[in-house]
């Protein structure tokens, strides 16, 4: 069978140095990262401040419309930030938390840095009801659609678990959100550039996600979407002197929020990271979420078969509807023998409790996932 996706390896340097299978946590470098990184420090030394008219300026919200474009946002409704960390946060901030609505609703598998900033809010009035996975790779829907009543202010879950790879039905956890009341943040990281989305048709309220991982943009380009309607009503706390209207201004009185998407910004943008991230965006977008989510089935399919020949538990759901991009195997040493796979160039990652993480992505080849089953088994 010929795989056209493999027409952009060569795009990928590292691919042909190493058996790449770690996208899910750090996606491989475009070759044309490099010449943007290059340009930004042109842009720097030779037009100085000037960069800043000359494109600086607008590129959080122009960045960001290339993300919107992968998943299914309108120009502004997305805009860059250093980190889901400080999106979360922003998002969190736009409400009050003293009230009677003051509930927030999540799971535990949720990723822990948003639980953290949830924590934090526990301070501040709100209460937080964290539903419990019972098997580690699942969250129970009943549960956690039972849990979301009249007084919850915020609904907030992974569109893809971070460490067994499941895939939820955000759409069913947004209409109940809205049927009473409440709004919902998705933790799109690890769907965004390998899961089809649209955060219209999924009726979101806010999405965060960062690039370092399928959109092959590198770290420090977070991102936060936010459905253009909920604009006026949000006044985020966590803000800074480019979220105001008149920024230049520099006036010490009241804060006034600027009109557009630039009232969800606070300080100076990392502009750098920008650079970076773009080409790994045009990537995504020339080669299509669809045919990615194709291969990436028919690929993790073919992983699973070849883990359970060799007799590894998986930790991943096994249906293909279910799953994201990732597997996960649960080997004795897992730690241990990642570490080793990593001497010998097979580059993987290792979470404790849930295990070895092994993700094709469209470049790979499918001989990789025969090199790898074999190695984890030489390192055993
Ligand atoms: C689902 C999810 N959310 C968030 C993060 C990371 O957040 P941050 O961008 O704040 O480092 C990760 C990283 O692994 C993740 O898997």
């Amino acid at each position: 069978m010929t795989d056209d996706l493999l027409a952009w390896r060569k795009e990928f340097p590292i691919l042909e140095r190493t058996v790449y299978l770690i996208s899910h946590s750090l996606g491989a470098m475009p070759a044309r990262t490099r010449e943007n990184l290059a340009a930004y420090a042109e842009a720097w030394d030779t037009r100085g401040i000037r960069a800043w008219e000359e494109g600086w300026w607008d590129m959080p919200v122009r960045t960001g419309d290339l993300i919107g474009g992968i998943i299914g946002a309108a120009p502004g409704e997305v805009v860059m930030q250093p980190n889901v960390s400080i999106c979360q946060s922003i998002v969190v901030s736009c409400f009050d938390w003293n009230g009677k609505r003051n509930k927030i609703v999540t799971d535990d598998l949720n990723f822990p840095s948003n639980l953290y900033v949830y924590q934090g809010l526990e301070r501040t009035g709100a209460r937080l009801e964290t539903v419990h996975s019972r098997d580690g790779i699942t969250v129970p829907m009943e549960e956690l659609l039972a849990a979301i009543d009249e007084e919850t202010q915020l609904v907030s879950v992974s569109h893809v678990i971070y460490r067994s790879s499941y895939l939820q039905d955000i759409g069913a956890i947004a209409r109940r959100a809205h049927e009473v009341g409440a709004k919902i943040v998705a933790d799109i990281y690890h769907s965004a550039g390998t899961v089809p989305l649209d955060v219209h048709a999924l009726a979101l309220d806010f999405a965060t996600g960062g690039s370092v991982k399928w959109l092959c943009g590198g770290p420090g380009a977070g991102y936060v979407y936010i459905r253009r309607s909920l604009w006026p009503e949000l006044k985020p706390r966590v803000t800074g002197w480019v979220a105001h209207k008149s920024p230049f201004a520099f006036d010490p009185g009241a804060m006034e929020y600027a009109g557009d998407s630039f009232r969800f910004l606070n300080g100076t943008p990392a502009i750098p990271a920008l650079y970076a991230a773009r080409a790994g965006y045009e990537i995504i977008s020339e080669v299509g979420v669809e045919r990615i989510r194709a291969k990436s089935m028919r690929q993790t399919r073919r992983l699973i078969e070849l883990a359970q020949e060799a007799g590894f538990a998986v930790r991943s759901p096994l249906c293909a509807d279910e799953r994201g991009g990732t597997v996960v195997i649960d080997v004795p040493r897992g730690g241990e023998i990642t570490q080793e796979l990593s001497r010998r160039d097979f580059l993987v990652d290792y979470r404790p409790g849930a295990g070895i993480r092994v993700a094709p992505h469209f470049y790979t080849r499918d001989e990789e996932l025969e090199l790898v089953i074999r190695e984890i088994g030489r390192c055993g």
